[in-house]
């Protein structure tokens, strides 16, 4: 298992925090915002990581994160040219670091705490699939975000990019674990209407098939949508990493 940690983009919403730097640089809590998921893949046992990133700021994140020796893994860059491509084209270009293997993929501005060590032990085995990461939210909510919906047992029974009218409360997150054909997928993939290529587009794939499966956090921060945002991640980061939940 490889993992990937996107981490490019305008970050237009977070201007002008965005001209001196990449947002996923920014400040939360203590750490830069990149090194939350970058610790949970690293937690999670996952040994090489590519972090995906804008051509502005790359050398940016090479001078802080280096080789990746702090962290004990081995870390590689890469540069996405076109910055408004969509989550599944970003993906896109992980192809040949993947080199056929399996890979987790974690966009850089979620924060979780989720043990995604024995979900990835228990996916390494299984011939085919992919698995989303859904968290409840309150009322319609998840309108913002892709939309999950299960039945009762858990499976999958759709997944919408931000419908009008959510058929659950479930968002997608953005953390994703996808089997070798996930290339294969992506190439055949076609631009959504706001012109990127979707990663919900990327799962329904996997659905169509019978082949995703969703697990639920408790908790989780996507730090970098809005100043606001970035506010609430910060107080809340540091109130968990205080009493010892992060
Ligand atoms: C993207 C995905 C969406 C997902 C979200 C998680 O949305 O398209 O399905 O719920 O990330 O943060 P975007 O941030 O591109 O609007």
């Amino acid at each position: 298992m490889k993992g990937v940690i996107l981490a490019g983009g305008l970050a237009t919403r977070l201007r002008p925090l965005t001209w001196v730097t990449n947002k996923h640089l920014l400040p939360i809590y203590n750490k830069p915002m990149i090194y939350y998921p970058l610790e949970s893949l690293v937690k999670a046992g996952i040994k090489e990581i590519l972090i995906s990133t804008s051509p502005d700021h790359a050398g940016q994140f090479a001078n802080l994160l280096k080789s990746g020796d702090e962290f004990g893994v081995k870390l590689y860059y890469s540069v996405q040219e076109n910055p408004k491509g969509g989550i599944a084209n970003a993906i896109g270009l992980a192809e040949e670091f993947a080199k056929g293997e399996k890979i987790t993929v974690v966009l850089g501005d979620n924060i979780f705490n989720y043990d995604l060590k024995s979900t990835i032990e228990k996916f390494k085995q299984k011939e085919k699939g992919a698995m989303v990461f859904g968290i409840r939210m309150l009322g319609m909510e998840s309108k913002h975000y892709g939309v999950i919906e299960i039945d009762k047992s858990g499976r999958v029974i759709s997944v919408e990019e931000k419908p009008e009218n959510p058929k659950s409360n479930i968002a997608q997150t953005g953390i994703y674990i996808y089997d070798e054909r996930v290339f294969n997928f992506i190439k055949k993939q076609k631009t959504s209407n706001r012109g990127e290529l979707e990663v919900t587009d990327l799962n329904n794939f996997y659905l169509k098939e019978g082949s995703l499966e969703c697990a639920l956090l408790d908790w989780w921060i996507d730090a970098g949508t809005s100043h606001d945002e970035l506010l609430r991640a910060n107080n809340l980061v540091a109130e968990k990493v205080k009493t010892g939940q992060l």
